[in-house]
């Protein structure tokens, strides 16, 4: 496995390779990770994990400069599952000069998380596309964890014709439920004996819909009331349509379930794919 730090040895080192599989992470890497890397060895060789944590998709008062930084860790997970090229760039290799050509999402970018992180999904689109760019692959692979993001860039690849297909991978959650997370380090032992409430009152809503319950405001605002009593501050529990994530409206069958909540400090994300019959 080869560990590149800068932008013209990984253009080199790819040359002439048409069927490159990519998997972008900001490190400190988990099982749900690990499966995204599983995902893209099965599409095409070789595999590249790039590791970095962009500044550009953090706001002032986010937890940039305290992020899980584990290099050798990650490197050593990724070397156990055969990957090919970690591209792991310093700030200044990715942003030699201040970013003043930026992606600015539409307003699929703009709602939800894009409403309580001002200028997250910008940041993310700009350094994916930018990644994009760097490795050119065939496949990248995002995880269903971040809904909102593996939809956003889809919809940028979409949008400015990227030769690039997106795969999306299932969320891996721990035993009790939990999404796995970089974040849930942060969490105090009594934090993460609640944290699995995110997931289980998705499912409760998921699980009120399969028994025919109708009203979709109604349940939100019953999941929210839930979420707050046992402690939470809630940004959003929300009921959308599954690709434009506008509100689910009365006879939509795809929806996704998503919620945004803080358990004291940490800010945890969470989502359930729901079809009606
Ligand atoms: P990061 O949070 O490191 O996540 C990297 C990829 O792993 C994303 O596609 C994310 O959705 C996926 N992932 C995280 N937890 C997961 C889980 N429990 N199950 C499945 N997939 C999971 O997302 C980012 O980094 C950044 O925004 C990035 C795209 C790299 C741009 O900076």
């Amino acid at each position: 496995m080869e560990i590149v730090s800068r932008i013209a040895a990984l253009r080199e080192r790819l040359a002439g390779h048409t069927q490159t599989a990519f998997v972008p992470t900001m490190g400190n890497l988990h099982e749900g990770h690990l499966e995204l890397v599983r995902i893209a060895r099965r599409h095409g060789r070789p595999v590249v994990v790039s590791i970095f944590v962009n500044p550009l998709q953090f706001g002032p008062q986010e937890d940039f400069a305290t992020y899980p930084r584990t290099f050798d860790e990650d490197c050593a997970k990724l070397r156990a599952l055969d990957v090919d090229v970690v591209f792991a760039p310093e700030i200044d290799e990715m942003y030699p000069v201040p970013q003043g050509f930026l992606v600015e999402p539409p307003r699929l970018g703009q709602i939800l998380e894009g409403e309580f992180r001002p200028g997250f999904f910008r940041g993310v689109a700009t350094v994916v596309l930018k990644l994009f760019n760097i490795v050119q692959p065939c496949w990248a692979v995002f995880g269903k964890k971040d809904y909102q993001q593996l939809l956003v860039v889809r919809e940028m690849v979409r949008q400015f014709n990227l030769p690039i297909e997106i795969i999306a991978g299932e969320t891996v959650r721990a035993p009790d439920g939990l999404a796995l997370s970089s974040r849930n380090g942060y969490l105090s032992p009594a934090e993460r004996a609640e944290a699995p409430r995110l997931y289980a009152t998705l499912r409760w809503l998921a699980q009120a819909l399969a028994e025919g319950e109708r009203d979709f405001r109604g349940l939100e605002r019953r999941a929210q009331e839930s979420l707050d009593k046992a402690g939470w501050r809630v940004d959003y529990v929300a009921l959308q349509q599954r690709t434009s994530l506008e509100p689910a409206q009365a006879g939509e069958r795809e929806l996704v379930a998503l919620a945004a909540a803080r358990l004291g400090n940490t800010r945890l994300i969470d989502n359930v794919e729901i079809t009606l019959p």
